[in-house]
């Protein structure tokens, strides 16, 4: 049994645009008929077999949190058909549904995150409105919310959700799962940056968010750096109330499900009559929600080809191609059909014979008994979309052939081709490489064609979509413990009214701050961030006390810490310990300042920087600075990476000594031998026994400096980062409330 481990969890919330069933009035009689889509097809079957394979109280029964025209009493007469979902449906004004789910869900974002930015619309009405609704389903979750729930929010349709239930309850558990592509910043930043930002913010307000292949989410990652500037590091994102984590879980299907249907006598009733109909053809089919993403029109031209290139098929074959209704208010959609079935006729008309219609076209929704019939018989399947997020359809077709061979050809636009990269790869807008791959999956032999089933049905059995959900919540658990653990170091009230009295208590204290970023926010260049006149009272008030010695301990300049410091009662270190200064005395080198070694350095670095638009070298007097604030932080990254190991090779065996320095978008070239750590440590030890030691700092160099003073010392960490520092401040505004804290 899956999930044996103990989740913290004690409920599942799924928060999803549908909820899982329509009821319908047939001859008088209302009946519970499934929606359709990949999304409430994967979760309902989930929510349904949750039990049998999760060991947990939670699996009993999942609360479904989804839109509906029904109400929640209109459900209760079928309680015991859904067993074990427990739906509160979300009701929308119509007026509000309309511009929420006909605009900007299927005109502004599927389009865009689908790469048909033509065809999205962007329009102020659709946005309001979308928030709206995410309000409404905000208002359902803040009536059942409880503390240990877990809050799985699904798809585009609820980008804002995970925001508004962190902001009105910070510590409850979300994960958000995006069920469609996302795109690279080109197409995203397309959207006006007031929405897009938007967006960003409210699925950052999950603690996962979990995408179906490592390409969105990198994608993802881009544009949270390009849009929003939070830090990320491999696939964890620095955000101001801690860390959010994003991966990829590729979603599975129920396999044992379909595999175990085919077997059943009711698919083998309609396997029989697909079979008369059929007669001793070979049958292709396709079923695709109508949509202009799943490349339906591509398709009929690639199989008009291949009924144009290889003649000796025709009369042979019979491709049925069932089109699930779908979104059919919106215009693209309507057009679209008349298009599919115009171009069905033309093909129809052209090629067929007295006995045998090449098409068979069929615009509704099947039984599960008939799809599983279908999957089980065809001998081909052409799964073709332009783009598709996952294509769950590909993979119950794998699962549903169970023993029987067949031909999967897949277009290399679907998130499912990273795990069926054995089917027959087509791209769908290559009408020739269709024709031929139709006609290569026809003449397969048996042996290749079940060598290429097993394979693929191994991966989908194993990875399927119980272990998906299981890994999706083992990845929500170790963040939130991950999350527990750098928010215990978050200076709380207590912490800090101990720290003060500490303070107040103590007679001989150092001070150390570091500067960029803990004292100052970052700016563009250097020379910028210039100290604020709050800040230079602060300092001179802290070192108006005698008891006091204040240390600014920085990579900067000397010439930089004398204009702004250099008048005040403050000890100064720059360029990270190279060079010092005593309150009214002459600024004093520690380290050798011998500049032969820049010589090979300098147009290593200049070469960097010209290759880097926007980087630019600071040339200090004991080392060498290569800034790439001002840069597109991903082409950086891939320069940085390419300089560091040039760098590497260059100072093996360099006769100076030197050492690679890595800080906030800059790397530093020094000799070795000091560091902050050192010099601070230099300048406590003139002070007889100090009885409080605080150090405040956000830098990587920062950590020599933590891991040099003694154990008793306060450390304390700027931003949401591990570190050898005891504590943490969330911002870099923070420490001056801080000092005035301690001021006072
Ligand atoms: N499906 C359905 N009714 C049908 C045809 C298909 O419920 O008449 C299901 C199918 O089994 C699959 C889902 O709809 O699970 C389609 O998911 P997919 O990821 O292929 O496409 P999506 O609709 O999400 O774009
Ligand atoms: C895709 C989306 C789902 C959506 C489904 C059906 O699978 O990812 O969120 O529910 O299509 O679309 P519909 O508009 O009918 O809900």
């Amino acid at each position: 049994m899956i999930g044996q481990n103990a989740y913290s969890f004690k409920r599942l919330i799924i928060a999803a645009y549908r909820v899982p069933f329509r009821i319908m009035k047939r001859h008088r009689k209302p009946n519970l008929v499934q929606n359709s889509g990949g999304l409430v097809s994967a979760m309902l079957t989930l929510s349904q077999r949750m039990d049998v394979h999760f060991n947990a109280d939670f699996a009993k029964t999942i609360v479904w949190v989804g839109h509906s025209e029904h109400s929640r009493e209109d459900f209760a007469p079928f309680t015991g058909e859904m067993s074990h979902i427990d739906i509160y449906p979300v009701q929308i004004d119509p007026a509000i549904h309309k511009n929420y789910y006909n605009g900007f869900c299927n005109n502004t974002i599927w389009p865009l995150f689908h790469y048909f930015p033509s065809l999205s619309v962007f329009d102020e009405t659709y946005f309001r409105d979308y928030v709206r609704a995410n309000q409404r389903f905000f208002e359902v979750i803040e009536t059942i919310i409880r503390p240990d729930d877990m809050i799985w929010v699904h798809d585009y349709q609820l980008f804002f959700l995970p925001g508004m239930i962190r902001d009105r309850f910070p510590d409850a558990n979300i994960g958000f799962f995006l069920h469609i592509p996302f795109p690279s910043y080109e197409i995203f930043r397309m959207m006006q940056p007031e929405w897009r930002e938007k967006i960003l913010s409210g699925m950052l307000g999950a603690d996962l968010v979990g995408f179906h292949t490592n390409d969105y989410t990198q994608h993802f990652l881009q544009n949270v750096r390009r849009i929003l500037g939070y830090q990320t590091a491999l696939r964890t994102i620095s955000i101001r109330r801690g860390i959010v984590k994003t991966d990829a879980f590729p979603l599975g299907i129920d396999y044992d499900k379909f595999s175990q249907a085919a077997q059943s006598p009711s698919v083998q009733k309609e396997i029989t009559v697909i079979k008369n109909m059929v007669g001793d053809k070979q049958f292709v089919f396709s079923v695709d929600r109508l949509d202009y993403t799943k490349g339906i029109l591509n398709r009929l031209l690639g199989f008009e080809l291949f009924l144009e290139k290889y003649p000796r098929w025709r009369n042979r074959v019979v491709f049925n191609m069932v089109v699930v209704p779908s979104r059919d208010e919106i215009v693209h959609y309507q057009a679209m059909k008349k298009e599919i079935e115009a171009t069905v006729g033309r093909i129809n008309g052209k090629y067929s014979t007295i006995t045998w219609r090449p098409i068979i076209y069929q615009y509704k929704s099947l039984s599960f008994d008939y799809l599983v019939a279908l999957y089980n018989f065809s001998h081909v399947a052409l799964i073709t979309p332009l783009r598709d997020g996952m294509n769950l359809v590909a993979k119950e077709y794998i699962a549903g052939k169970n023993d029987a061979p067949g031909v999967l050809i897949l277009s290399e636009m679907a998130g499912a081709v990273a795990e069926l990269g054995e089917a027959v790869i087509v791209n769908p807008s290559d009408r020739t490489g269709m024709a031929d791959a139709i006609c290569k999956a026809l003449e397969m032999e048996e042996s290749e064609q079940t060598m290429r089933i097993r394979k693929m049905q191994l991966r989908l059995k194993t990875y399927n979509v119980f272990a998906w959900t299981n890994d999706f919540l083992n990845q929500l658990e170790l963040i939130k413990s991950e999350q527990k653990r750098i928010e215990v170091r978050y200076i709380s009230a207590e912490i800090e009214r101990n720290m003060i009295r500490r303070y107040g208590e103590s007679h001989r204290r150092v001070i150390i701050f570091d500067y960029d970023g803990t004292l100052v926010p970052f700016a563009r260049y250097p020379e910028q961030a210039k100290p604020s006149s709050r800040l230079i009272d602060q300092l001179q008030r802290l070192s108006d006390d005698p008891k006091n010695t204040v240390i600014i301990c920085s990579g900067r300049q000397k010439e930089f810490l004398e204009q702004w410091f250099g008048h005040m009662n403050l000890y100064l270190i720059a360029e990270h310990g190279a060079i010092v200064k005593k309150p009214g005395e002459e600024w004093v080198f520690e380290a050798d300042i011998d500049q032969e070694w820049k010589k090979s350095v300098y147009p290593l670095m200049q070469r960097y920087e010209e290759r880097c638009h926007g980087s630019f070298i600071e040339g200090k007097m004991a080392s060498l600075a290569w800034h790439f604030r001002n840069t597109d932080a991903d082409f950086a990254f891939v320069r940085l990476q390419e300089l560091k190991e040039e760098l590497l090779e260059l100072l093996t065996n360099h006769k100076f000594h030197l050492q690679i320095v890595e800080g906030q978008k800059v790397l530093e070239v020094k000799r070795r031998g000091y560091n902050k750590g050192t010099a601070a440590s230099h300048m406590i030890d003139q002070i007889p026994s100090p009885d409080f030691i605080l150090a405040i700092g956000d830098d990587h160099t920062d950590e020599d400096l933590f891991k040099a003073l003694p154990p008793d010392a306060v450390t304390i960490k700027v931003g949401a980062f591990t570190s050898n520092a005891k504590y943490n401040l969330r911002r870099q505004n923070d420490v001056l409330s801080f000092i005035d804290k301690l001021i006072e």
